[in-house]
């Protein structure tokens, strides 16, 4: 990360912090590593980009539904999955500073280092070896390539490590009062088996027809090894998943459809197109037969924020070996029962928080001639604004507070908002603009005399004189969902 970039990621997580979007988790215990809390602004945030997926996904597609699984599943679940078998990393511990590592990480940064220094032939072999060790999960290899390599811990800066070993990601708890004889349960790692399970059910009850989708948003939970870059790696975290299935042979135009459905999804947001970027798969699973991650650049490089995959009937056919149960579909224009194909798209809800919070961040120089002047200022969409308007009175006297007041009645059944008489006019502005809000409402003498107001836009700074009475009718064209989705 160049020092600007490390610079200004710093600057977003603290400004997360200092208002009100993301706190360490029981921070007042030191915090917990890889978790963290929501606090007022970040959870309206959270639920307007929640909003943004549902409507897009599931309000919009006629052939799409929504379910709400529990984070609990049978164990079996996970045996069919291959999540107790395969979900695992490949970990090794150095023993001088205790500290655990996933061994791809250390070779990985070892490869971005060689081309750093413009030892390209080397990093490019290095990747060639790492690449063909995961393959055939030849875990010697990878311990061979890091003593080859000359690794060394980031942390006591000892060779002196462990060998490696796969490291299951799963949490698992007992279910039941006494841990004795109780069964063995695993939090969720993916959101997308409580929908396979849920196929049938979904499928009969609601009388869907192939091509048809279940989408979900929820809690997903993987003990990551290695914690980094704030929420972008959590070990709890939101997943908003669809499943869409599909009769076998037509799974690559759907793969096709759902690739540049998404990165539209994003774009519609307003973000410049290259910030964005498709990442196709060249290892793929053993179930899927195309998969791509659909990638934005942070402070910290290009990232992964979202998945597409064409997982075949793998999931389904799982299941029904692993059940028991029969989960085909009765086609009746080919009369003919199958298992269907399947086409995900997954995307991390913290990821794309994160995401938006970073492309909204800005540090303004306002200055003149005359002044020195500044502001930060998040450039969210009015949509995802968690506040979407303030209202201020100019003073705290001469009935101006009690009109604001009756003008906020008006509206927060609509809209979130915010009310401020602190503080200079100016700096509420600046409030304001370090949270995102679109637009603010001033409220002053003239408003007694006539009903109007003064709005100031955030991006532009500009104000302008408008009925009180229109205001209901300017923010709800600001903030409509008809901005994103139409
Ligand atoms: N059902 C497919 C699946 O879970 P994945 O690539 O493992 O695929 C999908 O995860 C998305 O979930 C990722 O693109 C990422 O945005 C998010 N994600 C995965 N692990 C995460 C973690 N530890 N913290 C935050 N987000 C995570």
């Amino acid at each position: 990360m160049s020092k600007n970039n490390e610079e200004l990621f710093k600057n977003v997580v603290s400004h997360s912090k200092e208002y009100g979007f993301v706190f360490p988790s029981s921070e007042i215990y030191d915090g917990l590593s890889a978790v963290y809390d929501y606090g007022q602004l970040g959870s309206e945030l959270k639920n307007n980009i929640k909003t943004y997926w549902w409507k897009s996904m599931v309000q919009m597609n006629e052939n799409i539904v929504g379910i709400d699984a529990a984070i609990f599943m049978h164990p079996k679940v996970w045996k069919a999955s291959g999540h107790v078998d395969g979900f695992a990393d490949p970990m090794i511990d150095n023993k001088d500073s205790k500290k655990r590592y996933r061994a791809d990480n250390l070779i990985e940064d070892k490869i971005a280092r060689y081309a750093k220094d413009g030892k390209l032939d080397k990093a490019e072999k290095l990747q060639a070896d790492m690449d063909a060790a995961l393959n055939a999960e030849d875990l010697p290899k990878l311990k061979a390539l890091i003593e080859e390599h000359e690794i060394v811990c980031p942390v006591s800066g000892t060779r002196n490590w462990t060998d490696v070993r796969q490291f299951n990601l799963m949490f698992s708890t007992q279910m039941g009062a006494m841990a004795e004889g109780s069964d063995e349960v695993y939090l969720r790692p993916e959101t997308a088996q409580g929908i396979f399970v849920n196929f049938l059910n979904v499928q009969k009850t609601g009388r869907m027809r192939i091509p048809f989708g279940i989408a979900q948003i929820g809690k997903a939970f993987r003990n990551e090894v290695i914690a980094r870059q704030f929420i972008m790696r959590m070990r709890e975290f939101e997943q908003m998943e669809m499943q869409f299935f599909v009769k076998p042979g037509t799974e690559m135009e759907w793969y096709a459809h759902w690739k540049e459905a998404r990165l539209k999804w994003h774009l519609a947001l307003g973000t410049i197109k290259d910030k964005y970027r498709y990442h196709d798969h060249t290892k793929l699973a053993h179930y899927a037969n195309a998969a791509v991650d659909i990638e934005f650049e942070f402070p910290f490089g290009f990232k992964e924020v979202e998945g597409i995959h064409s997982r075949t009937d793998f999931d389904l056919s799982q299941h029904e070996k692993f059940s028991g149960k029969k989960l085909q579909y009765f086609d009746t224009q080919e009369n003919k029962n199958y298992v269907p194909y399947v086409i995900e798209t997954s995307i991390g809800l913290d990821r794309m928080f994160l995401l938006t919070l970073c492309n909204a961040y800005e540090e303004q120089d306002l200055s003149t001639d005359e002044k020195q002047d500044s502001r930060t200022v998040l450039h969210l969409h009015p949509c995802l604004a968690p506040v979407k308007a303030a209202v201020f009175p100019l003073t705290k006297k001469d009935g101006l507070p009690e009109k604001a007041r009756e003008i906020m009645d008006q509206l927060k059944l609509d809209f979130n908002l915010q009310y401020d008489e602190k503080d200079s006019i100016g700096k509420r502005y600046r409030r304001q603009d370090a949270i995102g809000t679109p637009v603010c409402v001033t409220v002053d003498h003239q408003t007694l005399e006539d009903n109007t107001v003064t709005i100031r836009h955030r991006d532009s700074m500009e104000q302008e004189r408008v009925s009180a009475t229109d205001l209901e009718n300017i923010i709800g064209k600001m903030v409509s969902w008809k901005n994103l989705l139409s």
